[in-house]
């Protein structure tokens, strides 16, 4: 095979769906014989970027336009203003990015790494794929013409060797590790090694924080379980501002776990490492060494997440029952997309309920192929909720239970929430975590009147930085919460009430539910909407938004709108263009999540 024929496909993921399309194109380019390198972007040694030929980049773009943490190295370099404008003129590259419609920057790192490329020389094969989680029919639905116009042109101008073929869909492709049953001593997949000197805990190295508590916060009949937990830092170098986000790294719970080894004929006690088998794949460095069976089935296999297409393609590969192999082949094809979006996604079924459906194949299937067939447990992040001088050593998170219904029979469980809130405190219970930079950031001067909007759980991070602020002395808040009722979640209300008496605090809440009619923040703001402006226009005010409901800050936004018509006597373009200059200078940032 000539060095033509190497292709490297890199990918910066938040989620694992970049890095699970990533693996997908690889598997399909070694059909096509080609030799295939997987890795994410920061793990590619980007200097070498000048001597490849062939790149496929797979990116997804988060929250406000900003890249997946594992590409932040490669993105801070790629963007640099002194390379040179033909650096990297001998590649061939295509981009597909991962995105979502209803942010405003859809798919901003893909389009502008696709610009830079052509910038520094390089020769983009064909068009930037722009998928799309709002499709009907998910990512899939661009991934899968995009990906037949990739091999087309890849093909050109690298054709298969001299009389072969491309392999067949239904060959089963070798295993990406081999397993070695050891009896060595056991490691844990967290803690590989401690971290040491001053290093900051990362998703590497994670801190294994012990459960300082696990308190419900709302009403015992109330709805919803929303937690404040409890962590304790100290040793950790971790340090943090109000609006910075802690990473949890959760675990599946035991009953998933022992359905899991039941249906597999899994000994859990076993133990194992994994090895090479293909020499462009590396073993990711925490199953180098031993661990149990239980362990990474526990702490690796993401077995409650819902299946993506490519669960099915490996799968089908084992089956033997005729009916079971009809429909798994079928959900690959273009034809049964609908299907599988109606069975899968949009009822939310797990990996685990699939594997039950789907069970004379599942418990075919060899235990090496496993970390083949089921994605990696990914973080989960949550805005801090504590400050860093209140409350010295800990980390506290406000947390919603993640518990609701589909057609499904069975509820459906956040994994982390669900995880986290199953734990009791304990100095040897132990949650692994680390931090990093939010998207809002908080003023500098403390002097700054602040407007906080943060109804649920939203409240976190005003709840950091009201504390951080009070404890120097500071007031200036303005903050709105809302919740369902003042006796079911108004959570933090003593806090709050303090804070008011000392005069640290103004707090106006929002009970949507203890009335007739709902009553949210946007309504307070409007009644409060003269003081607002004046905070605004005179006093230099932050305004900010953060919470979990999807059409919140939107409803937000238009009554500020509104406010700044009414208050400020300007008319709708004006009030737009207002409202755009607090978000350019960023005194307008909003968190938001779903
Ligand atoms: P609801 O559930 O009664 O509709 C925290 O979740 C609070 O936010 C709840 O009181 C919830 O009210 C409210 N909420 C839901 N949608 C909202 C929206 N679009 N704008 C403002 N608040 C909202």
């Amino acid at each position: 095979m000539g060095e033509t024929r190497r292709l490297l496909i890199l990918y910066g993921s938040q989620t694992g769906t970049a890095q699970d399309t990533a693996e997908r194109l690889a598997r399909e380019a070694r059909r096509r014989l080609f030799s295939v390198k997987v890795a994410s972007l920061n793990d590619y040694p980007v200097g070498e970027l000048i001597k490849e030929k062939m790149v496929v980049f797979v990116c997804a773009t988060t929250g406000q336009g900003d890249p997946p943490d594992n590409m932040q190295t490669f993105w801070r370099f790629i963007l640099r203003k002194n390379l040179p404008g033909n650096s990297l003129a001998n590649l061939h590259y295509a981009v597909l990015g991962l995105g979502d419609s209803s942010y405003p920057k859809f798919n901003f790192v893909a389009k502008k790494l696709h610009k830079r490329l052509e910038q520094l020389g390089a020769m983009a094969v064909m068009k930037v794929g722009l998928s799309d989680e709002q499709h009907d029919l998910g990512q899939d639905a661009v991934i899968d013409p995009w990906s037949s116009d990739l091999w087309e042109h890849l093909l050109k101008l690298s054709p298969l060797p001299l009389g072969k073929d491309v392999i067949r869909a239904d060959v089963r492709p070798p295993p990406r590790y081999r397993v070695i049953f050891s009896g060595d001593t056991v490691n844990h997949v967290h803690s590989l090694r401690p971290l040491s000197g001053d290093e900051k805990p990362s998703q590497e190295r994670p801190f294994l924080a012990p459960l300082l508590a696990n308190d419900r916060v709302t009403a015992p009949d109330h709805f919803q379980d929303v937690r404040l937990v409890r962590l304790n830092i100290r040793g950790s170098n971790i340090q943090y501002t109000p609006g910075d986000v802690a990473m949890i790294q959760p675990q599946n719970i035991e009953e998933r776990v022992n359905q899991f080894l039941t249906h597999m004929g899994l000994d859990g006690s076993q133990t194992f490492h994994l090895q090479q088998n293909d020499p462009d794949v590396t073993v990711p460095s925490v199953l180098t060494k031993p661990v149990t069976v239980e362990e990474v089935v526990r702490c690796y296999f993401d077995i409650s997440s819902v299946p993506r297409r490519s669960f099915f393609e490996i799968l089908s590969h084992f089956s033997e029952d005729e009916l079971e192999r009809e429909k798994l082949q079928e959900f690959c094809t273009p034809e049964g997309q609908d299907d599988l979006f109606s069975y899968c996604n949009r009822v939310r079924r797990t990996i685990l309920e699939v594997m039950a459906d789907f069970h004379q194949t599942s418990k075919r299937v060899p235990f090496e192929y496993l970390f083949d067939l089921i994605p990696q447990m990914q973080p989960r992040a949550f805005s801090i909720a504590s400050s860093p001088q209140a409350h010295p050593q800990e980390v506290q998170l406000l947390m919603a239970v993640v518990r609701y219904r589909t057609k499904l029979h069975t509820p459906r469980q956040g994994v982390c929430s669900t995880w986290l809130s199953t734990l009791t405190p304990d100095p040897d219970c132990k949650v692994p975590l680390w931090v990093k930079p939010g998207t809002i950031t908080f003023p500098k001067d403390p002097t700054l009147p602040v407007v906080m909007v943060g109804p649920g759980t939203g409240v976190a991070p005003f709840r950091s930085y009201i504390h951080e602020k009070a404890v120097n002395g500071y007031g200036g808040n303005y903050l709105f919460f809302g919740c369902r009722g003042e006796k079911a979640d108004f959570y933090c209300r003593e806090e709050w009430e303090t804070l008011v008496q000392k005069q640290l605090l103004t707090l106006y809440t929002a009970f949507s539910r203890d009335q007739e009619d709902k009553i949210y923040v946007q309504d307070r703001i409007k009644e409060n909407g003269a003081l607002i402006w004046k905070l605004l226009n005179k006093e230099s005010a932050y305004f900010y938004i953060a919470g979990n409901a999807k059409r919140m800050p939107d409803d937000v936004r238009a009554i500020m709108k509104k406010l700044v018509e009414e208050h400020g006597g300007k008319s709708e373009e004006e009030a737009e263009a207002y409202l755009q200059s607090l978000e350019r200078n960023r005194r307008w940032q909003v968190e938001a999540w779903s």
